[in-house]
């Protein structure tokens, strides 16, 4: 069986004992990519260590290999909590106003891609394929070229690309772009995605297109083609049919008694609009005084990134907000947002969207949003619930039958709450169908075969030698 090698910041490690991939985002999406090779998963530990060694730790579990580096605490700083979160992930989030460049950050990025690329160089062989993923090794496949790697390498993009003026702001934006150029294949969440980078590379590097989406850049031919990221469908839905049992699920059910049900589920960031969601059902209740003690809302928002300064920022902006409404509206017998920062395991997850009448995912930019897609596949026939989606969610593409709204207009997302709560079941369900039908289509895997059908076919390219 042939090899792929898949990199990435965060690895999941099963624990030891265990063989199992462990559930969530790209963790289930690596586990289908490796379904058909024999595979071998490299990037940081997880850990934060002075001096840390530049051979990676090799760890065998089951049919996976591991293959990961520790950080240092100044790379960890520069590479993860600076360039790649404090620099790349605003502008790649059209948030150029809270993007914060450095020449340090950036200098610790290209340190961190390059030991990444001398440690993983050597562990390559002349058959494997190589799949990066995500913004935080931008330039490592140019590192590999240059340890003299000619594997065919794809890159998979999980977050927007955004308009060229927007990721032209960064100061090293040229460079970054010259750097993918190294890549074989580009994977984007969305057509849009892929309209911008290849604007981006025709309008800032004078790249040629060549058609199908391939393009010559300063010499080097690269390709740039959508895959919509998918979820595993059979395995969620089972999850969520069986919830009724679980114990956090049904102590919910049984506190709601006769109320309905709003629910968000979002990592505690900037980009997933969770202020702006709450003003939303502030402003709902405002509007619908009838509703008031009849409607709960629960956000799930497991805190992130917290060592960098706008996270902790915005931590303090919803906890003031949450405390605010509840407040002003609340009564001792009913408190309109539930909000928890804990991170509650995937049945429980499963469980509580198909539990909930809406569900609110309303992100200002999102490169797909999965939450979308499993508050979708969750719903039962019988009774679907209804998704209030944000336009600008990757996923607005692949689920059009659901509420799109502008997340920057609070009464336009108050007034589609108002809309979802009163859907007849006949709507519900005619909107519903067809979007569960188009997930357990463009499944996960779906997405990782159809990537690794396409990475295949530059098994027989013929590279030139690296450059200097
Ligand atoms: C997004 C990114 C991933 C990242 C995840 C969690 O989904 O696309 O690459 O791993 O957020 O963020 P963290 O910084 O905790 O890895």
């Amino acid at each position: 069986m042939a090899r792929l090698i898949i990199v990435s910041n965060r690895v999941a490690v099963p624990a030891e004992g265990k063989d199992a991939v462990s559930a969530g985002g790209l963790a289930v999406a690596v586990k289908e990519a490796f379904s058909s090779y024999e595979g071998l998963w490299f990037g940081w530990s997880g850990n934060i260590r002075d001096n840390p060694s530049l051979e990676p730790e090799l760890i065998d579990r089951g049919p996976i290999q591991y293959a990961v580096l520790d950080l240092s605490p100044q790379d960890h700083r520069e590479y993860y909590a600076g360039f790649a979160n404090r620099a790349l992930w605003p502008i790649m989030h059209y948030r150029i106003g809270l993007g914060t460049f450095s020449r340090s950050d950036y200098a610790g990025y290209q340190r961190v891609n390059q030991s990444f690329a001398r440690a993983l160089a050597k562990l390559v062989e002349p058959d494997d394929l190589i799949w990066v993923h995500d913004y935080h090794l931008l330039p490592l496949a140019s590192e590999l070229r240059g340890q003299g790697i000619a594997n065919p390498i794809g890159y998979f993009h999980h977050i927007p690309w955004p308009a060229a003026d927007v990721f032209n702001t960064l100061p090293a934006s040229n460079e970054l772009l010259r750097a993918m150029a190294d890549y074989d294949l580009i994977g984007l969440q969305t057509d849009a995605d892929v309209q911008n980078l290849s604007r981006n590379f025709i309008d800032t590097m004078r790249a040629i297109p060549l058609g199908g989406g391939a393009l010559m850049v300063d010499g080097r031919r690269t390709r740039i083609r959508s895959f919509p990221i998918g979820i595993d469908v059979a395995s969620f839905k089972e999850a969520a049919d069986k919830a009724g049992s679980n114990k956090v699920v049904r102590e919910t059910m049984a506190g709601l008694r006769t109320r309905k049900l709003l629910i968000g589920v979002d990592r505690l960031d900037y980009s997933k609009g969770v202020p702006e969601r709450m003003e939303a059902v502030d402003r709902f209740f405002a509007s619908n005084p009838d509703q008031r003690g009849n409607v709960v809302y629960i956000q799930i928002t497991p805190k992130s990134r917290s060592e960098v300064p706008e996270y902790e920022q915005l931590s303090r902006e919803v906890n003031e907000k949450v405390g605010d409404i509840n407040g002003t509206l609340g009564e001792p017998a009913w408190t309109p947002i539930q909000y928890v920062t804990k991170a509650y395991p995937r049945p429980v997850l499963a469980g509580l969207y198909r539990a909930a009448r809406v569900g609110l995912v309303t992100p200002m930019r999102d490169g797909m949003n999965l939450v979308a897609k499993e508050y979708v596949v969750a719903q039962s026939e019988e009774d679907p619930g209804v998704l209030v989606l944000s336009k600008f969610a990757g996923a607005a593409r692949q689920l059009p039958e659901a509420l799109l709204v502008n997340p920057y207009d609070r009464f336009e997302v108050a007034e589609a709450i108002r809309q979802a709560l009163y859907m007849p079941r006949a709507e519900r369900l005619e909107r519903w169908k067809p979007m569960a039908d188009r997930m357990l289509r463009e499944d996960v895997d779906w997405w990782a075969r159809s990537y690794m059908a396409e990475l295949e076919s530059f098994r027989t390219v013929e590279r030139e030698p690296p450059r200097a």
